[in-house]
């Protein structure tokens, strides 16, 4: 994974209130897709008023384009051999045009996404990773916080921007860090809370309960 440049978040105050028409999700994934199934949970409870309107896997063996299937979600599987970024992105981008998707939600996607993409949707993509950021962005968050000896982990999801985990953030959840933890046990710990932490973020995103100010977005 190539490590970018971050830059600061351009929208200097955005109202949230244009993101109240934002229902249909677009999930990217790259593999076992728990996430993804946390937030098709929290549909299917009615905890988030969201429709997904297509789960897209860069891997077509990934393990939860096979479960989007069997619970009757829209899938496709691009794969990305031979494609530089951008044309990648560019099939990525129509398939989510195509579904008419609002909001792209990645999850547990193993891609750098291109200028292109960013731009399309601008404030409108989102991500979760298994660390406090900006502590420990890139792969192996959770290795990393074992290797630095940190008391306090846990996960953050955050508008996308065209650097490495790097946009404004939405909400974290801590979680604490045993002396005895291995990467494993860590991982998933943290994913739990994940699990709790998407949903909710999605829900203030497409309800518009927010505003950014600068890099902060001030959730409520
Ligand atoms: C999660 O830990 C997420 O934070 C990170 O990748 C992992 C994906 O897990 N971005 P899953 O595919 O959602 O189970």
């Amino acid at each position: 994974m190539s490590l970018q440049v971050s830059r600061p978040f351009q929208i200097e105050e955005t109202p949230g209130g244009a993101a109240l028409r934002m229902k249909r999700l677009g999930i990217l994934i790259s593999g076992r897709g728990s996430n993804m199934a946390a937030i098709a949970e929290a549909i299917a409870r009615g905890h988030l008023n969201a429709e997904i309107g297509v789960v897209i896997s860069n891997r077509p063996e990934a393990p939860g384009l096979e479960w989007a299937r069997q619970h009757g979600l829209p899938t496709a599987a691009i794969p990305s051999r031979g494609l530089d970024r951008e044309a990648y992105d560019r099939l990525v981008l129509a398939e989510l045009r195509e579904r008419k998707v609002e909001l792209v939600c990645l999850a547990g996607y193993l891609r750098i996404l291109s200028g292109g993409f960013i731009r399309e949707y601008a404030g409108r993509i989102l991500n979760i990773h298994p660390s406090l950021l900006p502590a420990f962005p890139g792969l192996d968050a959770q290795h990393q916080a074992l290797m630095h000896g940190v008391k306090f982990s846990g996960c953050t999801v955050h508008f996308v921007d065209e650097g490495l985990d790097s946009g404004p953030i939405i909400l974290q959840a801590v979680v604490p860090v045993l002396d005895h933890d291995t990467a494993e046990s860590l991982a998933a710990r943290i994913l739990e809370q994940e699990h709790l932490l998407y949903p909710r973020a999605i829900g203030i995103v497409l309800e518009g309960r927010y505003r950014i100010q600068g890099r902060k977005v001030i959730a409520g």
